[in-house]
């Protein structure tokens, strides 16, 4: 546990724009996971997978992952190479046998167009099945360097038109019914974009006499320094560019 902690942390270290990804990507596994009802020690194993799951980025240059620009094809082999670097770098420890599996498919797509092994359909494993929706869904309706965050309702549509095709599509029809019945996402943080439960947070801030909630307190001060730049930056339309989820 302790390591498994240490090890998230040093991902953050290394990519301080994605910082939150990691957990994030770790408590909606947990959420879906146990919707799901699949078995306890299911859920851990997956759970620190996803926690995980990008490790093997700590190995590629900043001047790659961090680029603001289009990748070109040799930089992004380069990205190519993090669910093995992130898997082998854990295959050695005890226990993670089964999260460095995972980690290791996680980018692998249902139709077999996937990396790094081109698995089809199951013989994905499942974890790395549930991983790759809920990473792409996180990574869709975050703002990156190089695409703004995008609307729930249009990531989930994006998601479900890729049932089959980057989806096991089962799963990610589970995953959408799952999070319409939780209705975790009734409002977006204007700042990261991150949709937020409006009931539950704690962080909000009334401005021109409209509410706005926020992930956490990094982001509500953020607005409070510059409410008028993210007013306007929520207000505009998504136009998300041709890049790689996740
Ligand atoms: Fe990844």
């Amino acid at each position: 546990m302790g390591l498994r902690l240490a090890f998230a942390s040093l991902i953050d270290l290394k990519d301080s724009y994605t910082e939150g990804h990691s957990r994030h990507v770790r408590d909606l596994t947990r959420q879906f996971l146990e919707y799901l009802k699949v078995s306890s020690r299911e859920i851990e194993e997956i759970t620190s997978a996803a926690e995980l799951h990008d490790i093997g980025k700590i190995g590629i240059p900043d001047s790659i992952l961090k680029k603001p620009g289009k990748l070109t094809e040799k930089e992004f082999l380069e990205i190519k190479k993090h669910p093995i670097r992130g898997a082998d770098a854990l295959k050695s420890l005890q226990g993670f046998d089964g999260v460095s599996k995972i980690i290791r498919h996680h980018h692998e797509r249902y139709d077999g167009t996937g990396y790094p092994d081109g698995l089809v359909a199951d013989k994905i494993p499942f974890g790395s099945r549930v991983l790759s929706i809920i990473d792409a869904h996180d990574a869709m309706i975050y703002s990156r360097p190089y695409r703004k965050a995008m609307k729930e309702k249009d990531a989930l549509k994006i998601m479900e038109e890729e049932a089959g095709k980057q989806f096991d599509p089962l799963l990610v029809l589970k995953f959408v019914k799952f999070l319409q019945q939780k209705d975790i996402y009734s409002q977006y943080d204007p700042v990261c974009g991150m949709a937020v439960n409006s009931q539950q947070s704690l962080f909000n801030v009334i401005y021109k006499r409209e509410t706005y909630i926020f992930c956490s307190q990094v982001c509500l001060t953020e607005f409070n320094n510059f409410p008028e730049k993210y007013i306007a930056a929520s207000q505009e339309k998504n136009n998300p560019e041709d890049k790689p989820y996740g």
